[in-house]
C-alpha cells in the first residue's frame, strides 16, 4: 500500500506528489502527468498560478487511472481571478475536468493580508469544503502569524502548509507549531540543496547516508532519495517533479528504503541550518 499521511480532517494524502509548477510552469503538462501516474504516482500538485490546469486534467484522463484513485490538489492564485474564491475554484474544476479536488490550498497569504481579508478567505475555504468542491483545505507559504490569524476562529483547521525544507534553520519553529496543531507539512523544493545549491554543507552528510543505505539495501541510493527520506521521516509529504521516468521511479521507491538514523537526521538539520537559501516565494517572507 502507498505510504500516506493522515490530515487532521481524516483524509489521507499520498506521501509523494508530482508537481506541475516550476519546470512545467505555463507549459503543457499532459505527457508528464500521464507518465507520472502510469509510473505509480497518485498525488498531483497543480495551481491556478501554474497556468496549466487544463493539461493536468488531460494528463489525468489520458492516464486511464480512475479519478477516485487519485489525489488532486489545486491552489488559489495569490490574487483571485473572480469575486469569490468558490468562483475561481469552479473555473479550475472546469479546466481540470473534475467535480472536486482532494485538496484546495491558499497559495500565498500576501494579498489577503494586505487587504485584511485572511479570515474572510478562510471562511470561504471552509464553505467550499462544506459543499464538497474540495475534500480538504489548507494553506501554503504561511508563517506562524498567518496561521494564528485563521486559527482564531477557524471551524476547520488547515490541513497542509507547504514548506521549503532547505530553510530548516528558519522554519523549524513553524514546523513545531504545525506539529502541535496537527497540521501536516507538505514540502516543495525539497531537492534544492542538490539541484539549486550543490556544494553546500549538507552534501557530505547526504553522501555518507547514501553510502550507508546503499550497502544496507543492496541498491544504489541517490542523494535525492536521502532528501526525500529525511522529509518522510519528518512526517512531511513530498512534492517534487521530474521529466525523467527513471527519477520518478527512483523517488517512488524511496518509501521502502531503510530509515535514516537519528544521527543522520540530526546531521542533515545541523548542516542545513548553516546556510539559508530560499528559492521560491521570497516576498512572503520579506526576503
Ligand atoms: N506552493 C508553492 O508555493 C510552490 C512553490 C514551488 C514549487 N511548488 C510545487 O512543487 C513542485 C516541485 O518543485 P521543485 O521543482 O522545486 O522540486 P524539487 O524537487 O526541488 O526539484 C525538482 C527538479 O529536480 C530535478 N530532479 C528530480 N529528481 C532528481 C534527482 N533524484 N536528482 C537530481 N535532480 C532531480 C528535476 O529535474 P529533471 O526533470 O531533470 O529530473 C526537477 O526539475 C512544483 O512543480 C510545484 O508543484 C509549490
Amino acid at each position: 500500500m502507498t505510504l500516506a499521511f493522515t490530515l487532521n480532517d481524516g483524509a489521507r494524502i499520498p506521501w509523494l506528489g508530482f508537481g506541475t509548477g516550476t519546470a512545467l510552469f505555463n507549459k503543457d503538462s499532459t505527457e508528464a502527468v500521464k507518465t507520472a501516474i502510469q509510473a505509480g504516482i497518485t498525488h498531483l500538485d497543480g495551481a491556478q498560478l501554474y497556468r496549466n490546469e487544463e493539461s493536468l486534467g488531460q494528463g489525468i484522463k489520458d492516464s486511464g487511472v480512475p479519478r477516485e484513485k487519485l489525489f488532486v490538489t489545486t491552489k488559489l492564485a495569490e490574487t483571485p481571478s473572480a469575486p469569490t474564491i468558490k468562483a475561481t475554484l469552479e473555473v479550475s474544476l472546469k479546466k481540470l475536468g473534475l467535480d472536486y479536488v482532494d485538496l484546495f490550498l491558499i497559495h500565498s497569504p500576501v494579498v489577503a493580508m494586505k487587504e485584511g481579508k485572511l479570515k474572510n478567505w478562510w471562511k470561504e475555504m471552509e464553505d467550499i469544503k462544506q459543499e464538497g468542491l474540495a475534500k480538504s483545505i489548507g494553506v501554503s507559504n504561511f508563517t506562524i502569524e498567518h496561521l494564528q490569524i485563521i486559527l482564531e476562529d477557524a471551524t476547520v483547521v488547515p490541513a497542509v502548509n507547504q514548506l521549503h525544507p532547505y530553510v530548516w534553520g528558519a522554519t523549524s519553529k513553524l514546523y513545531d507549531f504545525c506539529k502541535e496543531k496537527n497540521i501536516v507539512i507538505e514540502s516543495y523544493g525539497g531537492l534544492s540543496s542538490i539541484v539549486r545549491a550543490s556544494g553546500g554543507p549538507v552534501d557530505l552528510v547526504l553522501a555518507s547516508a547514501a553510502e550507508r543505505l546503499s550497502k544496507e539495501s543492496g541498491t544504489t541510493v541517490s542523494l535525492g532519495q536521502i532528501l526525500s527520506k529525511w522529509l518522510i521521516q519528518k512526517g512531511a509529504a513530498v512534492v517534487t517533479t521530474s521529466s525523467e521516468l527513471s527519477r520518478i521511479q527512483e523517488t517512488l521507491s524511496t518509501a521502502s528504503l531503510p530509515d535514516l538514523s537519528v544521527d543522520e537526521i540530526s546531521a542533515i538539520e545541523t548542516e542545513g541550518s548553516k546556510v539559508h537559501k530560499r528559492f521560491f516565494m521570497k516576498h512572503v517572507f520579506n526576503e
